[in-house]
């Protein structure tokens, strides 16, 4: 029996796998080269680019939660020139596509860092971050209106050729509208899902643990959220879905591609930690995915 067949197709980006790593989950990539071949990635997802720097919250910023955690972060970065300059220079050698995650407060500002970062060869696609406030709106998040969300989505395609993929947020009224309006604004694909907003309270001070008061929830814990989501929207797009959340293991990664009829558009992205992706991409996990290569496909 020969190989199991890995490779999909996210718009123009062709992947030698369906895994790939959740923003802010793997640094820029260049933190884990030590410890594991980033070129067994099917892509390589950065932490959130913005216009200007950012130094991110007050701590604390992390908490460990049953089953996951609450972190607020705050979108440290060094922004659109530091990444440019300093970031992807250190990754001009990586084989595997490199896939942009932008962040901004206004419609213009997700339209400037695609135009700019379109223009780095190595920049494979932009994943637009729609869980931010839109200043313009009173401080409304982008993701919560399938207007604004295509209106976000229809201003990076309009200055990009580059394959767009549109980060749903699960904290929406209705999932799949805002998937339909992303696709509809151009979106080559969607990926799902975002962190769930939590609250962590110290029982001893009776306050928020985090600085931020609230902080996103990510891990094991949202697994059957995503999953759910995941099978509602590749239910009701033609683009390709991509799966996140709670993905720890092979097994989570399959289970994350399986829910969605009809088959083929779900890929499931891994994060937290870079063993994960190791043993995706080697080894016995291939034998459980590839009854199910098929299903990766766009
Ligand atoms: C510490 C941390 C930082 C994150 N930063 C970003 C980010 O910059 N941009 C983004 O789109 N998502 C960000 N996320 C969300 C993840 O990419 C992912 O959607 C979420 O954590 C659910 O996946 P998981 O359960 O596998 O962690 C972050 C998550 C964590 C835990």
């Amino acid at each position: 029996m020969g190989e199991p067949r890995m490779e999909v197709r996210i718009g123009d980006i062709a992947m030698k796998n369906p895994v790939m790593t959740a923003s802010g989950c793997f640094g820029w990539g260049e933190e884990y080269r030590r410890f594991f071949d980033l070129n067994l990635l099917g892509a390589l997802v950065g932490k959130a680019i913005t216009p200007q720097p950012r130094s991110g919250n007050p701590g604390v910023r992390i908490t460990e939660t049953a089953g996951g955690m609450l972190n607020a972060i705050g979108l440290q970065n060094p922004g659109l020139d530091g990444f440019l300059d300093s970031i992807l220079p250190r990754l001009q050698d990586l084989e595997c596509p490199i896939i942009a995650n932008i962040s901004a407060d206004s419609v213009a500002g997700f339209a400037r860092l695609a135009e700019a970062l379109s223009a780095a060869e190595k920049v494979a696609g932009i994943e637009i971050n729609v869980s931010c406030p839109n200043v313009g709106r009173g401080g409304v998040e982008f993701c919560v209106e399938p207007p604004m969300v295509a209106e976000v989505v229809s201003a990076v395609r309009r200055v990009t050729s580059r394959t767009v993929i549109c980060k749903l947020s699960p904290n929406v009224t209705d999932i799949v509208a805002i998937a339909r309006a992303a696709e509809g604004a151009g979106a080559d694909a969607v990926s799902l899902i975002n962190t769930l907003v939590g609250l962590a309270i110290n029982v001893h001070t009776r306050r928020p643990v985090l600085g931020n008061r609230t902080g996103g929830l990510s891990g094991p814990a949202v697994k059957p959220i995503a999953l759910r989501m995941v099978s509602e929207v590749a239910a009701a797009v033609r683009i390709p879905v991509i799966g996140i959340g709670g993905i720890a293991t092979a097994t989570d990664a399959s289970s994350s591609s399986s829910p969605a009829p009809p088959p083929s558009r779900s890929a499931p992205r891994t994060s937290s930690a870079p063993w994960p992706a190791r043993r995706s991409s080697t080894g016995s996990a291939r034998s459980s995915w590839s009854s199910r290569s098929r299903i990766f496909g766009s």
